[in-house]
Order: C-alpha cells, then sequence, then structure tokens
C-alpha cells in the first residue's frame, strides 16, 4: 500500500512522528513524506525532524510563505504535480493549517482517497483559517480520525456518514509520550519561578490594538512573575510593524527568545508554574503534562481539555486572567483526569484502521 504523507507547518511535523514510526514496523506500506514548506526556518522546521527522528521529507514543495490564497493555491498546483507522479492509494493529511486542506482538496479531484487526523476539532468561529480549514477537509475526506469524543458528535451534525469516522486518540500525545523523558532529562531551569507564554493567532496578534492590550495584560502578569515568551515569527514581525517592541522592552520580567526546539519547549513547560497560550496543540500538551494552560482565546476546538484536563478558556478580559492566575499560583488549579486513548497508542489504532479498511 503506498501512502502520501503530508506536512507543512510545526504542529503537524510533531503529529507525524509517531505515525512514520508506526509506518517503518509495516513492511506492506511504502509511506512518502511530502513537506509543502508552509514553515522552512531551522527553528520552526528541520529541528523537530532532528529531535523527534522524522525522516528527512522524500518530497519538499518549497512553499514557503504568502497570502493564504496564494500559499494553498502553490501548495496545490505543485502537490498535483506529486500526486501523478506517485499515485498514492491514499493521502494522509493532519490538523487544520492551510496545507492540510490545499493537499487534501488536491487528492479528491484526483479521485484518490484521503485521510484526516484530528477530524471534527470545531471553535465554532469561522473568522480562525483554521475552522475553515477543517470543516472542509472534513466534508471530503474518506477516513476521519478523530481525537475526542466532541469531535464525532460534529462530524454527525454536518452529515457525515458514521462509517467514516474513527475514534484513535491523539498522535501529538503518542509524540509527547515518547519524548517525554528525553526532555525532562535536559536541563532543569536554574528556577520554575516562572510562566511560558506563546501566542501567534492572527486575532491575538495581526491587530495593533489587539496586540496592544494584550501587552498590557503581560506587563501586569509580569510584575508578578517571570515570563518566558519564545516568539513566533508571525508576533514578532507584528511587533515591529505596529511600533510595539519599545513596550515590551520595558518589561524587565519578560524574556524573549527565537522558537524554541520541541525538547526544549517541553522541558521548559514541564518546569513552568503556568502556560498561556493561544495555540491548538499546548492545551492538549500541559492536559497531559498536568501543568495548568490558560487559553488566551474565546474558544477552543478542543473541550476535552478543559472538561478533564488543566485548560482554563481566559478571553483576553484582564481581570478574569488574573483571577486564574491567582488561583493556579495558590496551589487550586485543575488536575489532569484522564482522557481516552490519549495513551500513545493513537498511530497503532490508525494504521489498524487503514489496513483493515485496505482488506474490505
Ligand atoms: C500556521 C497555521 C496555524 C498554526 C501555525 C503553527 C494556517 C492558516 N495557519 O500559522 O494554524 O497554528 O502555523 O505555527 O495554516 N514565518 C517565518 N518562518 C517560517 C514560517 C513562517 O518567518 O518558517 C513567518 C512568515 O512571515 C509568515 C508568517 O510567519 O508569513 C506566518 O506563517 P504561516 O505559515 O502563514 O502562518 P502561521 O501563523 O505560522
Amino acid at each position: 500500500m503506498k501512502i502520501i504523507s503530508v506536512v507543512g507547518t510545526r504542529p503537524n511535523f510533531v503529529k507525524i512522528a509517531s505515525l512514520v514510526k508506526e509506518f517503518s514496523k509495516h513492511p506492506d506500506i511504502t509511506n512518502i513524506l511530502v513537506h509543502t514548506g508552509q514553515h522552512y526556518d531551522e527553528k520552526m522546521s528541520d529541528s523537530f525532524f532532528r529531535e523527534l527522528e522524522i525522516p528527512e521529507p522524500d518530497i519538499n514543495l518549497g512553499i514557503g510563505s504568502g497570502s493564504h490564497a496564494e500559499q494553498t493555491g502553490r501548495i496545490m498546483i505543485e502537490f498535483e504535480k506529486v500526486l501523478l507522479n506517485e499515485k498514492p492509494d491514499l493521502v494522509l493529511v493532519v490538523g487544520d493549517v492551510n496545507s492540510t486542506l490545499a493537499c487534501a482538496l488536491t487528492s479528491v479531484k484526483l479521485g484518490i482517497k484521503v485521510a484526516h487526523i484530528e477530524a471534527g476539532l470545531r471553535s465554532f468561529d469561522r473568522e480562525m483559517p483554521e475552522e475553515i480549514n477543517r470543516i472542509l477537509t472534513d466534508q471530503i475526506s474518506d477516513y476521519l480520525f478523530t481525537t475526542e469524543k466532541d469531535a464525532e458528535k460534529n462530524l454527525l451534525n454536518e452529515g457525515i456518514a458514521k462509517s467514516k469516522i474513527f475514534f484513535v486518540g491523539n498522535l501529538m500525545i503518542d509524540t509527547l509520550l515518547i519524548h517525554k523523558e528525553r526532555a525532562s532529562n535536559l536541563k532543569k531551569p536554574d528556577s520554575n519561578d516562572y510562566a511560558i507564554l506563546t501566542l501567534h493567532r492572527p486575532s491575538n496578534v495581526d491587530d495593533k490594538e489587539t496586540l496592544s492590550n494584550i501587552l498590557e495584560i503581560i506587563r501586569e502578569i509580569q510584575s508578578q512573575i517571570k515570563i518566558i515568551w519564545p516568539m513566533h515569527p508571525r508576533t514578532r514581525n507584528n511587533l515591529e510593524r505596529f511600533n510595539l517592541k519599545e513596550k515590551l522592552k520595558e518589561m524587565k520580567n519578560v524574556s524573549i527568545s527565537d522558537p524554541l526546539t520541541y525538547l526544549e519547549f517541553m522541558n521548559a513547560v514541564m518546569n513552568s508554574k503556568f502556560v498561556l497560550t493561544d495555540s491548538g496543540g499546548i492545551q492538549e500538551e500541559t492536559t497531559v503534562l498536568n501543568i495548568p494552560c490558560i487559553t488566551l482565546r474565546d474558544n477552543t476546538e478542543r473541550p476535552v481539555t478543559i472538561e478533564q484536563g488543566t485548560n482554563y478558556l481566559a478571553g483576553s478580559n484582564k481581570n478574569s486572567i488574573l483571577e486564574i492566575i491567582q488561583k493556579v499560583l495558590n496551589g487550586k488549579a485543575k488536575q489532569y483526569r484522564g482522557i481516552k486513548f490519549w495513551d500513545g497508542k493513537a498511530a497503532e489504532r490508525i494504521v489498524s484502521v487503514i489496513k483493515n479498511e485496505k482488506a474490505n
């Protein structure tokens, strides 16, 4: 069986790592790894391949950055050539980024079956580019692999046949469980009296006023606890564009760095008091690591991390964010209560479904 697995951005690499490892145990599966090149910096891409022991991509489309239409269009044009050349039995896409939708759409138009990993997550906020990518990818996929129970409900509500949906668990957690020990063996920070911050959602960082408001909240938090902020290039570019860098320089208790590698980041999270983020994947990783996560968004497509995990949906209201932080620092944070199939075996389940379906 010939499969093409697609990756494009940082969270995709983390998810594909455990699946590629599982594929290598099955000699009857030929997996061709295609990197669209949506993320390309050493810190955003190469370091993940190295640390997570993902084989070099067989093909790199080298697409790079651009507007949504440019990026999606260029990926489709280049990926179509790969499909015509390789003629795979199945294309496997992960997550909700532009590479996910572009490659799924190119495949179905050529009559090639598509499997979507992390299907059915919904924020119900169509202003998020990822929500559009999720809905459209799910509509055209043949196999929908889900990470949490709510996802199946969402898919059924959108008219997707139950026979296409497979609850398999979470690849991102597979990868975390494989590499957790290595991450914890890295040198510990001198003190664990700090919080981590990550910020990159367009809704938070693409508008000057919103980003300024967030900086004001950060100013307040850093007067209570040191903040370590590995900065996404989108955010770095916008702080410059909006002339907001000076504001940040005044905050002496905020330590800004380039994006961290996977192991460095996990190590920093494990040793932190809490994480402030607008990322999707980090809500899941902090839950399993039992580190409080304060999500700087009004919605989440991952509600199980609120119900069963350590995640708080804090929005952008300064007082409610500070209130949650107080609770966490007083030792009253929520504890992880376990989530079905977040057990390190998602890759195994996915491969078993793919093989069964092929046999039928
Ligand atoms: C993308 C995904 C988002 C995901 C995030 C993970 C879409 C629509 N968005 O957002 O869902 O959560 O990746 O990080 O697919 N840049 C660099 N170096 C790189 C990559 C990007 O400098 O290696 C800069 C460029 O200026 C680029 C900007 O970051 O324009 C944004 O990159 P892009 O891939 O378009 O979106 P992300 O914000 O990274």
